[in-house]
């Protein structure tokens, strides 16, 4: 059953353009995938949404776009050339490798041999993207890309801090792909080697960093069951010490009831303490202590961290809103991630009167809502798509609408259907959507 809904999802995110698999033309490239056109737009509204909860209502964050292609200096000196790594494991008998902690993988490699298989030992294996500036492939040429976005923004918090007024605690939030040679990829967006990510580096005192971590904490879990995310199927955890990045004083999670792996990790909220900022000062020789006028002193702050990937989150929402019955699949998505809020539909596809009152209503919605026109097909079947890519209100325009200019609106997830004026139109689906 859990399997069946991954591969349920799968194959509706392929047949609406939602997401493909990544090169598909040329057999794939495992751990990518491609978004369709209403992934796109599903994508941009949950970065959309983080943007205004982590950006826009609060006065004290700013956003940054720094460059994918780091000094790889900045790798040394944040301790992923030689923290960011997972241990591996070989099998003598086909050279296949494996992560050492991952033991029912290991179990199930064994069985694919007649003879009993013998492992090397656990070997670290850097997970960045190794790449060369220029063109030639030496050593003092090589860079990487970025495994993390939050780099960019430890290497720019003086430039940030001089040109935006900004007085700790503030935050700087970035938007923008990360890069991880993975190991095992897998479970669709849940594991890949490309993705976007959405971080906001939180600067505070270091006697303020526990309250504001717990803050932050309560506020991101209030985000998912905002935007729709079932109560029970999402909590709040914090990692044993064991289970700590190299950077973290402290980590809690966001954890999601995937069907695959029961609970597991959604987004991390890290206490990063001045780990950060220590370490870019060492190695850049620059002075990244700030200077507090009002108390006269010097000292570096502490860094609260939410962290997510833009997939992980689309996973979760669609897992979330996937619904069936006999007769249909919908996505529940809440219509502020919906990719599309409105559909516009004539009665008849052949109807030259019907098709151009539809065309007009469409192009007065467009300005207003993501609206999608569509006026292939029998009425049912486009009830049917829209319901699987999650299109709250479908409009339908028909002969009534003609004699006395009022179109139905058929709602996704009660199938409900209300008559109403096309003058008030964009007030009442503005009503329902908002
Ligand atoms: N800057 C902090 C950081 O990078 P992380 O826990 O390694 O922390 C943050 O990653 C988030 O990025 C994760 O919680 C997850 O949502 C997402 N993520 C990490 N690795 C991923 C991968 N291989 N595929 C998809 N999403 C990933």
């Amino acid at each position: 059953m859990t399997e069946n809904i991954m591969e349920k999802l799968v194959a509706l995110c392929k047949r609406r353009g939602i997401i493909f698999p990544g090169s598909e033309l040329y057999g794939g490239l495992s751990g990518t995938w491609d978004l369709g056109p209403a992934g796109v737009e599903l994508a941009r509204n949950i970065k959309n949404e983080w943007r205004k909860a982590i950006v826009d209502e609060n006065e004290n964050v700013v956003e940054l776009d720094s460059s994918i292609l780091l000094n790889p200096k900045v790798w040394e000196a944040s301790g992923h050339i030689e923290s960011f790594t997972d241990p591996l494991v070989e099998c003598k008998v086909c050279h296949s490798r494996i992560r050492a902690d991952h033991k029912d993988q290991i179990e199930e490699h064994e069985k694919t041999h007649d003879q009993k298989v013998e492992w090397t030992d656990p070997k670290e294996f850097n997970l960045m993207f190794k790449t060369y500036i220029g063109p030639v492939d030496s050593d003092e040429n090589v860079t990487y890309l970025r495994p993390e976005t939050a780099q960019g923004i430890f290497i720019n918090f003086k430039n940030v801090l001089e040109t935006s007024r900004q007085k700790v605690p503030f935050g700087i939030a970035q938007i923008g792909k990360g890069f991880r040679n993975e190991i095992t990829t897998g479970n669709f967006l849940f594991r890949v080697r490309e993705f976007e990510m959405l971080e906001l580096e939180y600067f505070v005192h270091p006697d303020a960093a526990s309250e504001v971590h717990e803050e932050w904490k309560e506020k991101r879990l209030k985000w998912y069951k905002d935007l729709g995310i079932q109560n029970d199927n999402i909590k709040l955890i914090d990692l044993p010490r064991e289970d700590l990045s190299h950077y973290s004083k402290g980590t809690a999670e966001v954890h999601y009831n995937w069907p695959f792996m029961g609970w597991g990790e959604l987004e991390g909220i890290a206490n990063r303490g001045d780990y950060d900022l220590k370490v870019h000062e060492k190695i850049s020789g620059r002075d990244l202590k700030y200077f507090d006028q009002e108390s006269n002193t010097k000292y570096h702050p502490y860094v609260i961290e939410p962290s997510v990937g833009v997939g992980r989150a689309m996973l979760a929402f669609l897992l979330d809103a996937y619904y069936e019955d006999e007769k249909r699949v919908v996505l529940r998505l809440d219509p502020r991630l919906a990719p599309y809020k409105v559909a516009v539909f004539p009665l008849l596809a052949n109807k030259e009167e019907l098709t151009s009152k539809a065309k007009q209503v469409y192009d007065t919605l467009k300005k207003n809502f993501k609206t999608v026109y569509d006026g292939r097909g029998n009425i049912g079947k486009r009830y049917l798509a829209q319901d699987e890519i999650g299109t709250p209100f479908c409009v339908t325009i028909d002969f009534d609408t003609l004699e006395d200019n009022t179109v139905t609106i058929r709602d996704r997830d009660t199938a409900e259907q209300e008559r109403v004026k096309i003058e008030e139109l964009t007030d009442r689906l503005s009503s329902k959507i908002t």
